[in-house]
């Protein structure tokens, strides 16, 4: 039997060095997705049906990140949604866009992929829970050896080193990290499997391959985003974060006295895969509703702010220095408590 000890975000903290950084604008916290894009945010909405449509992947391009398309929708939806988002692009002026939707790993997924390709597409993300599988090996081949280098091949997720070398061998150009850990799974409680988020950041982050890492889901606040990124992450994908949110999909719901939610669920829920395709299989993710939140801009805004603070504590200017730099201690459940506001708690 294998046993090893796995940490996660609430588990450590990053030791504050000296600053020599007079303003939080000399931080820049942009970084790249490959070679040839740059994100000047570093976060990516993930691709869910209550979390990214043309609306949040045009927030995400405004606010200097990335959106990427859910796949639980038709394939004339989604190229509706690539062609849409790319007119507002062109409108915009000069510059390409980044324009990036999600496809499965069978039935129409490479279709899919050429679809979002010709209507002005650069990047393709083979969505699925278990990434370190044959059919994600098979969908990443079939779509390289389509596209070559045309579009970035984002591809997930995954939970150990191994894994992660595998999809970048098989052609990822960038690989989600974290299984079971988002707000919304219940993988871990389904089927005992699973790795501590930050943990599986640690490890990938050994790896010496030029793939980027994504650390994906269980991230709630901007400083466990700094986290991430300290331990290796290249940048990181929200869901819950973006989630109730005026450019997220779905109505709102009024919960009298002026209370208003919006829905946010996991894509392997119960009600996702039955409005989806009409049934469910194995259920591992949960549907809730969360309070609505207003516009997104304001969090990614606070989130920015949050990220190049947290650079500047460990007296960095870019992510690149942070991760050369950074020191984590690991914090007891007294000092946990202590890291959270706790004046109501006395
Ligand atoms: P957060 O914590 O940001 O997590 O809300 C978003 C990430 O959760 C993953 N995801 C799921 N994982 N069952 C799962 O085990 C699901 O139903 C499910 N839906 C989404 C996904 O990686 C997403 O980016």
């Amino acid at each position: 039997m294998k046993f090893k000890e796995a940490l996660t975000y609430d588990d450590v903290l990053l030791i504050p060095k000296y600053s020599n950084i007079r303003s939080r604008k000399e931080v820049h916290v942009g970084n790249d997705l490959d070679a040839n894009i740059h994100l000047n945010l570093p976060i990516i909405s993930a691709p869910m049906d209550t979390v990214t449509e043309s609306e949040m992947a045009y927030a995400m391009h405004e606010a200097g990140g990335l959106g990427v398309i859910h796949r639980y929708n038709t394939i004339n939806e989604m190229a509706t949604m690539v062609r849409e988002l790319h007119d507002s692009y062109l409108r915009e002026g000069p510059g390409e866009p980044n324009i990036a939707v999600a496809v499965g790993v069978t039935g129409d997924f490479l279709t899919r992929a050429m679809l979002a390709y010709e209507n002005g597409a650069n990047i393709v993300c083979v969505d699925v829970a278990h990434g370190h599988h044959i059919l994600v090996r098979e969908a990443i081949e079939k779509i390289k050896i389509e596209f070559s280098d045309k579009l970035h091949v984002m591809a997930g997720n995954v939970a150990t080193l191994e894994a992660f070398n595998d999809l970048s061998d098989w052609g990822a150009d960038s690989v989600r990290c974290n299984i079971g850990g988002g707000s919304i799974c219940s993988t871990r409680i389904q089927t005992g499997h699973g790795m501590p988020g930050l943990q599986t950041i640690f490890e990938c982050a050994q790896t010496d391959r030029e793939t980027k890492i994504i650390a994906d889901g269980g991230l709630r606040t901007s400083g466990d985003i700094v986290k991430a990124i300290a331990a290796g992450a290249d940048l990181v994908m929200l869901g819950s974060m973006l989630a109730g949110t005026d450019q997220s999909p779905g109505d709102l719901i009024q919960c009298g006295r002026g209370i208003k939610n919006k829905v946010y669920r996991g894509m392997a829920s119960k009600e996702a895969q039955f409005d989806w395709r009409g049934e469910h299989s194995s259920n591992e993710g949960i549907s809730t509703t969360i309070p609505y939140k207003g516009d997104v801009r304001n969090i990614l805004q606070d989130l920015k702010n949050g990220i190049a603070s947290g650079l500047s504590y460990s007296g960095c200017r870019t992510i690149e220095e942070l991760q050369a730099r950074a020191e984590f201690v690991r914090q007891t459940n007294a000092g946990l408590g202590e890291s959270k506001t706790h004046i109501l708690q006395r």
